[in-house]
């Protein structure tokens, strides 16, 4: 299995910041790194001219979309909406998504499940808060994240469209990481849990680690059993830092 390297811009860059960030990127692509996919989020308003800038060298995803083909959703965008604007990728249940939106674990399976019906390649985010981590609940919290939102999927999408990204909340946009004991713990929680679900097609499910991930930490944070790649939200916003990470 490739290991994927994702940024998450959120809610940054405009089109144009947009369109010379990704230039940079797909630039300090031309020689690629070996056994890696690169992969960028930008916000939907940069969507076509990043995956126009990106000289085929990473693919591009959408943050968030509305799970149904088109209709009365104002203010939503739809699966076939961002697939002409080149994404092959969609991103689920990020935990901003679930904690500043309120989404619920509900909608959440229902992306997943148009994302996958679609033909999108689907990351979904599961992670524990500081206080359920606290409270000892971080096998649930995962178990029931994971559960609610895949349940619905076959062992033949585990095997070629899905990936999750573990995001412990607490470090996410805090400048805290979690150790690689906490990233081992998790990770192999999630294995554990897409074993249940998909049996032996889980081994071929990458499981990212996202949360404060900087040049400094990646090649550790890479070497973590079951850990294969990273989501990069804030070092991700310049391409030196980004494609250092990349290559780390
Ligand atoms: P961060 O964000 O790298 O800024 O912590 C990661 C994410 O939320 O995807």
């Amino acid at each position: 299995m490739k290991t994927i390297m994702a940024a998450n811009w959120k809610m940054n860059k405009t089109r144009s910041q947009g369109e010379a960030l990704a230039s940079e990127v797909a630039a300090g692509l031309e020689k690629r790194p070996e056994g890696r996919d690169v992969l960028i989020f930008p916000p939907a308003t940069a969507l076509n001219i990043v995956s126009q800038s990106s000289m085929g060298r990473f693919e591009t995803g959408v943050q968030n979309f509305y799970p149904e083909e088109n209709g009365a959703y104002t203010g939503e965008i739809s699966a076939s909406m961002v697939h002409e604007c080149g994404a092959t990728w969609v991103l689920v249940g990020h935990s901003e998504r679930r904690h500043i939106f309120n989404e619920p674990d509900e909608l959440i399976a229902r992306k997943v499940n148009f994302a996958v019906e679609h033909g999108f390649k689907t990351m979904l985010c599961v992670g524990e808060t500081l206080e359920e981590r606290e409270a000892g609940d971080l096998r649930k919290v995962l178990t029931r994240q994971l559960t609610s939102a895949l349940s619905g999927q076959s062992p033949e999408a585990a095997s070629s469209v899905l990936a999750v990204a573990y995001e412990p909340v607490w470090a996410i946009g805090t400048g805290k990481t979690a150790t690689p004991a906490d990233i081992a713990e998790a990770h192999g929680l999630i294995r554990d849990v897409l074993r249940a679900l998909f049996g032996s097609a889980c081994e071929e499910l990458p499981i990212l680690y996202g949360g404060s991930v900087k040049p400094s930490n990646t090649a550790e944070i890479l070497g973590v059993d079951n850990v294969n790649g990273v989501l990069v939200g804030g070092a991700s916003l310049e391409a030196k830092s980004f494609l250092d990470i990349v290559f780390a």
